[in-house]
């Protein structure tokens, strides 16, 4: 796993001074009250991680800054007051989710965010394709209690959040696939893994992974380009990656704290993904007619007659359309 373990104010302050105008090392130095070879090695550290800096008699001046999620990238824009604000990154690693999973130590809160995930996990056992610098791959640590009965409600919860955000970047419809796909133009463009630890009825840990496919091509996505695609794929264009994820971090705190108000019924049933179509239930060889979603985040389908109905309530199925 490449976990960068930096001392990420002092490169923050460093791009600051850089990205202005031609600095001195003398008076990066004194600046940040180190010596001047400790600012050559952050430099040099920094043009290995991508920045181009260039270098002349007068100094340091920020040519480009590489297509990477680094700390000092996201965390002095990011305006949130706790979310993120224990930020993990890595540029490569298993899965962001089974590293929080294994990581009893970490604060509420915290965002594991890689660039690449060997092994990124879907849900029902299956590879989430995490092509480097590609996509936003990231998992959120929530050490709240909530009660089981909740958990479908906050599943759902991020779904809609992530939709929301998507849809500022696209003109087409983005839809949700309960319980929390994110689907354009008929193919999947994001998804969300949620992992619990129970302790009796109450959760005690909630790790929210959400994978969203942003500048990969048909070829990156191989293996599934079938069914899944991304936003430029759809749009024909390359998006800030950068942009995407601090406007879902601060969006997620600013709501989050109103879970309790949140009713699926209303937020999700107008763009719940085939809706008033025959979909199968799979695993539990059910079908019927998608009707929508009800207060509780419960997924309506009518079996038979006008009267019969069945809610499933379990976020661990999967719907498929007839055709
Ligand atoms: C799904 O649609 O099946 C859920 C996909 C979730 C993928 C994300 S990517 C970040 C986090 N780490 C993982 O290993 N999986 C989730």
């Amino acid at each position: 796993m490449d976990k960068l373990d930096l001392d990420n104010d002092k490169y923050i302050r460093i791009l600051e001074l850089i990205s202005e105008k031609t600095v001195s090392g003398e008076f990066i130095a004194k600046s940040l009250n180190i010596s001047r070879v400790a600012v050559w090695k952050k430099i040099k550290k920094l043009e290995d991680l991508g920045y181009k800096i260039y270098k002349s008699k007068s100094g340091y001046k920020l040519v480009s800054r590489p297509n990477k999620l680094l700390p000092f990238e996201v965390l002095p824009i990011l305006k949130t007051s706790q979310l993120g604000k224990n930020y993990i990154y890595f540029e490569k690693i298993n899965s962001t989710n089974i590293f929080l999973k294994e990581r009893k130590d970490l604060t509420d809160g915290t965002v594991v965010l890689a660039e690449y995930q060997e092994s990124g996990k879907g849900r029902k056992g299956r590879k989430w394709i995490s092509p480097a610098y590609k996509g936003l791959y990231f998992s959120i640590l929530l050490k709240k209690n909530f009660n089981v009965i909740n958990l479908l409600k906050l599943s759902l919860f991020f779904g809609y959040i992530v939709r929301n955000v998507i849809q500022k970047y696209v003109s087409d419809k983005v839809y949700i696939k309960w319980p929390n796909d994110i689907y354009l133009n008929g193919k999947k463009l994001g998804g969300i893994l949620i992992e619990t630890e129970l302790e009796g009825n109450e959760v005690n840990r909630v790790i929210v992974g959400i994978g969203i496919n942003i500048n990969g091509n048909m070829e990156d996505l191989k293996p599934v380009s079938d069914i899944a695609t991304s936003l430029k794929i759809e749009e024909r264009r390359d998006f800030n990656r950068k942009e995407i994820f601090i406007r879902l971090l601060e969006d997620i705190e600013n709501k989050l704290g109103k879970l309790e108000d949140f009713n699926p019924s209303e937020e999700i049933n107008q763009f719940l993904l085939w809706k008033g179509e025959k979909i199968t239930v799979l695993d539990e060889g059910l079908e019927g007619v998608l009707e929508g979603v009800d207060k509780n985040g419960g997924l309506i389908i009518r079996t038979g007659t006008d009267k019969e109905r069945k809610i499933l309530f379990s976020g661990d199925i999967s719907i498929r359309k007839q055709n």
